[in-house]
């Protein structure tokens, strides 16, 4: 049990993969996220969920969905929520499959009754429009211009994925057409797209599979990121800047974005579809969790991320270390290191305990960071390297927990989640530097 994490969410047992239906919904806000509770393979996909209004303190999870009804009996796959005139919605994927593992998905709309139970009432899409394959999942809802919308994650015939809209015209959901972007020959399908605004921009969320790994980018199996535009729910037509990937860590993928009252709070999925080998908690009965979540920032054509202020409530006591190389430390902890550049052509920076070690270094003059995990025992290895531009200081911060590092620098331009698996008990960290630095250490409590 040493693995399990204090302030990520996640199960005691089962697999647990994409956040869904993120919402707020009278007074709460209400989490919901994949879960197979009978193991840890993707299989029994069950909708789960928890509620907070402190994203601190949250109700026992809850079984919503159980895929149990002939038209999804092979998953209650991912989906989103709404709170509509103070009742809250679901929308989610059916999955069916016959003997010769052909899919029916279906998109189904639920509705919460009185006594808090979620009702299947009806299935409001029950084909997949011509010209796309079986590949159609994911309804996100989202309104623009007092209009709403769904759009689906899908693949056209030719075997490139795209998103589908559909609007919401007297209750019902109708067929609008294919989202068009600029991006005609990005991956084999796109999983779970979201699109919402911040500011006056349009954002597409969305995650490529098939994307070939380059130097500094799609280095995972597949990415998640997005892209800023403007979105006419006229024309469909979606014009749009370069694909950014949140998160360059190792472990990141289907996020989740809630909107209430002009934030934007994102959460992922802390694992890897096709991975499981990745995961040495397998052995323990669980696997999986959530990341943190964080408040999308615009800025500089860019989605900033930081992980949101109501986590300040788990700091307790915090320790600034001036202009030091080595520090000991637990996990459960959260470090925030300033490494003036001026001076030095690179940093490195080794998380060690036990014999084993993660490395992470940074090169100003190739502007290249690195995170390697090649000296670790268990779990997943490799490297994974990206650009970070920074000009008078790196500033990183880095939450360590039990399983779990996510780090961001230079205040949220870029982000890094990563599980890693220290082979024994409670090990004392060492982070050992080759440059003296000012560290501050604050020590995290639990979720609860
Ligand atoms: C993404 C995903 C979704 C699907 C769900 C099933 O991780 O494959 O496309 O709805 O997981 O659990």
């Amino acid at each position: 049990m040493q693995w399990h994490n204090k302030f990520h969410l996640e199960m005691p047992k089962g697999l647990v993969n994409d956040p869904n239906g993120l919402c707020y919904h009278q007074g709460k806000y209400q989490i919901f996220f994949q879960w197979n509770p009978f193991g840890c393979e993707h299989k029994h996909k069950h909708w789960t969920y928890t509620q907070t209004t402190d994203f601190i303190n949250y109700t026992k999870p809850q079984i919503a969905l159980a895929p149990v009804d002939k038209f999804d009996k092979d998953g209650c796959y991912s989906g989103s929520a709404r709170s509509k005139n103070n009742k809250l919605e679901i929308i989610y994927t059916a999955n069916l499959k016959d003997e010769q593992n052909i899919r029916y998905p279906r998109q189904v709309l639920v509705k919460q009754d009185d006594d808090g139970e979620f009702i299947k009432e009806k299935i409001i899409i029950d084909t997949v429009p011509e010209g796309y394959t079986t590949h159609f999942r994911d309804p996100y809802i989202f309104a623009k211009n007092n209009r709403s919308f769904i759009i689906l994650g899908a693949q056209r015939e030719n075997l490139t994925g795209c998103a589908l809209i559909y609007e919401e015209i007297d209750e019902n959901w109708i067929f609008r057409g294919e989202l068009k972007t600029q991006l005609t020959d990005f991956g084999y399908m796109w999983e779970c797209p979201n699109l919402f605004t911040i500011d006056d921009k349009d954002i597409l969320v969305f995650c490529p599979q098939g994307l070939k790994a380059q130097k500094y980018q799609y280095q995972n199996l597949y990415q998640a990121g997005y892209l800023i535009g403007q979105f006419n729910p006229d024309t469909l037509e979606f014009t749009h800047g370069e694909f950014h990937e949140f998160d360059m860590g190792f472990d990141f993928y289907a996020p989740q974005v809630l909107v209430h009252e002009n934030r934007h709070i994102l959460i992922g999925w802390v694992g890897m579809p096709d991975k499981l080998q990745d995961y040495p908690t397998i052995n323990d009965g669980w696997v999986h969790s959530l990341t943190l979540p964080r408040e999308l920032i615009l800025k500089n054509d860019k989605l900033y991320q930081r992980p949101i202020s109501e986590l300040n409530k788990l700091n307790q006591n915090t320790t600034t270390k001036i202009n030091t190389d080595k520090i000991s430390l637990f996990a459960n902890k959260k470090l925030e290191i300033s490494i003036p550049l001026k001076d030095i052509s690179s940093w490195q920076g080794k998380l060690k305990f036990n014999d084993e070690y993660i490395l992470l270094t940074y090169d100003k003059n190739t502007s290249v960071f690195t995170i390697d995990r090649n000296q670790l025992k268990l779990g997943g290895k490799g490297i994974r390297q990206f650009l970070v531009k920074a000009q008078d200081e790196l500033n990183l911060s880095v939450y360590i927990d039990n399983s779990i590092i996510e780090l961001y620098l230079q205040d949220g331009e870029y982000y890094a989640t990563f599980c890693y698996y220290p082979t024994n008990d409670n090990p004392v960290f060492d982070l050992i530097q080759n440059t003296n630095n000012c560290t501050t250490l604050t020590d995290l409590n639990s979720i609860s």
